[in-house]
C-alpha cells in the first residue's frame, strides 16, 4: 500500500495515498496507460493466480478492468481524504451510484431515499430498480420521523445526499445514523456537494460515501468520474462487481483527478468564501425573493450545517422577484458564469434548475419538487468574490 501521510486536509490532499517514489525517480505519479500486464512466464502467473486468492489487494496488476496503478492511487488518496480503509473509482457518479444499488440490493429489497436528490438517481431508483423489483419510498429530506417509519422489513439502504440539490438541505448524519443502526440498515450517502473538505460522513457512522469526482474532486470541468468510499472491507463487493459491470475509470481520467485533488483543500477554502459572500449579497438585494444556503441563518438546516460542516460549499440557489423569461434575462446578462450543467469546477456555472435538468419533467411534477421557473443555481468557481459580486449586481439590472 502507499503510504499515507498523516496530518491535515490539504497535506492529505497533496500527499495522501502517492508513493513516496515512482517509477523514474518522477514525483508525479504515473499515468500507466495500459489495457493489459504482462507476466514473465507461466510460474509468475501462477504464483499470481494462487496469491489473489488470499490478498483482498493484489501487490500486482493482471488486466485493466481489474486494476490500474494510477487508479489505484487516485483511489487511496479519495480514501485518505475522506477517512476510509478504501476507495473505488468509477467512470462517472452515476456509475458509482448504480453500481453500488446494484451491488448491495437484491430482488424484493427495499430501499429509502431522500427527496430533493439527483434527478438522475432519482429516475434510476424509481424505475430502473423497480424492474429489477426493488422498491424505493421517497422521504422528504429533514423528516427523521418520516424517514424511520419508511423503514420495513425488506429495507436495506438509507440513501440520502447531503447537502441536496438545488435546496441544500443539510442531513443530521448521526441521526441518521443511529435510525439506520437500530433498525440494522445500511447508510450510503452522496456528498458530492460536500466534499471530504467540508465533511466526514465516514467519521460519525455512515457506511458508504459517494462522490461524483466530476465535480469538486476534479476540480477542474475536464474529467468524468466517481467514487465510493468505505470501511472494514465493504469495498471488496464494489471491486468485485466493477470486474464484471466494468464501470472502470480510464487511467487518463484518473491522473487528471490526482492532480485536480491536490488542490482540493485549497479550491473548496475559496469556494466556501465565495458561497457565502454571494450568498449574503443575494439575501440583500430587492430583486431576490430568497436564498437556500446552508451558511445563512435563514436557511432551515444552517444549525446543523454549522454543527458538522467545515463550510458550506460553493453552490447557491435563490429565487428571483421575477417571471421565467426575467430570470432567464438575469441568467443571460452575466458575463463571468457559463450557462451549464454541473458544479465544483474553477468556472463559475449558472442554471435555471427548469430549463436544465428538469426540462423533460411535467411542469406540474416539477412544481411539485419546488422547481419554479424563477429558481437559479448559481456554482461558484474560485474566481475573486468581488468580481462574482459585481457581476451578478449588473445581471440583476436586467430582471
Ligand atoms: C449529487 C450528485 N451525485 C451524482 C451525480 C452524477 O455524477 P456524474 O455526472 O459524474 O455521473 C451528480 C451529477 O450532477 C450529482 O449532482
Amino acid at each position: 500500500m502507499p503510504e499515507t501521510p498523516p496530518g491535515g486536509l490539504s497535506t492529505r490532499s497533496v500527499h495522501g495515498g502517492e508513493p513516496r517514489d515512482n517509477p523514474y525517480h518522477a514525483l508525479t505519479t504515473p499515468i500507466v496507460q495500459t489495457s493489459t500486464y504482462r507476466f514473465a512466464n507461466t510460474a509468475d502467473l501462477v504464483q499470481y493466480k494462487e496469491e489473489r486468492m488470499f490478498w483482498d489487494v493484489p501487490q500486482r496488476e493482471e488486466y485493466g478492468r481489474y486494476g490500474n496503478p494510477t487508479v489505484r492511487v487516485a483511489e487511496a488518496k479519495l480514501a485518505a481524504l475522506d477517512e476510509g480503509d478504501d476507495a473505488v473509482l468509477f467512470a462517472s457518479g452515476m456509475a458509482a451510484v448504480t453500481n453500488t444499488l446494484l451491488t448491495f440490493l437484491s430482488v424484493g429489497d427495499h430501499l429509502v431515499v431522500t427527496d430533493d436528490c439527483y434527478r438522475r438517481t432519482r429516475q434510476f431508483v424509481g424505475s430502473f430498480l423497480r424492474r429489477w423489483h426493488v422498491e424505493a419510498t421517497v422521504v422528504p429530506a429533514g423528516d427523521y420521523g418520516v424517514l424511520e417509519s419508511a423503514i420495513g422489513p425488506q429495507t436495506r439502504l438509507i440513501f440520502s445526499e447531503t447537502p441536496t440539490n438545488p435546496f441544500l438541505r443539510v442531513l443530521d448524519l448521526p441521526r441518521l445514523v443511529d435510525i439506520a443502526r437500530r433498525h440494522q440498515v445500511r447508510t450510503l450517502i452522496d456528498s458530492t456537494l460536500a466534499t471530504p473538505i467540508n465533511l466526514r460522513p465516514l467519521a460519525v457512522g455512515v457506511d458508504l460515501v459517494i462522490h461524483s469526482g466530476t465535480k469538486y474532486l476534479g476540480g477542474h470541468n475536464d474529467l468524468l468520474a466517481g467514487v465510493v468510499v468505505g470501511k472494514g472491507g465493504l469495498t471488496t463487493a464494489l471491486h468485485e462487481a466493477q470486474g464484471m459491470m466494468g464501470d472502470v475509470v480510464d487511467p487518463h481520467a484518473a491522473y487528471l483527478l490526482l492532480r485536480g485533488l491536490k488542490t482540493l483543500a485549497l479550491r473548496i477554502e475559496r469556494q466556501n468564501a465565495n458561497g457565502l459572500a454571494v450568498a449574503h449579497f443575494l439575501e440583500k438585494h430587492p430583486r431576490v425573493r430568497r436564498v437556500y444556503y446552508p451558511g445563512l441563518p435563514s436557511h432551515p438546516d444552517h444549525a446543523i450545517a454549522r454543527e458538522q460542516m467545515g463550510g458550506f460549499g460553493g453552490v447557491v440557489s435563490f429565487e428571483l422577484e421575477a417571471d421565467g423569461p426575467a430570470t432567464s434575462r438575469f441568467v443571460d446578462a452575466l458575463r463571468i458564469p457559463a450557462i451549464g450543467p454541473s458544479f465544483g469546477g474553477a468556472e463559475s456555472l449558472v442554471e435555471q434548475p427548469a430549463l436544465m435538468s428538469y426540462y423533460e419533467i411535467d411542469p406540474e411534477v416539477r412544481l411539485s419538487l419546488g422547481i419554479t421557473e424563477e429558481l437559479v443555481r448559481l456554482a461558484v468557481g474560485i474566481e475573486d468574490a468581488h468580481d462574482l459580486i459585481a457581476d451578478l449586481e449588473q445581471a440583476l439590472e436586467h430582471v
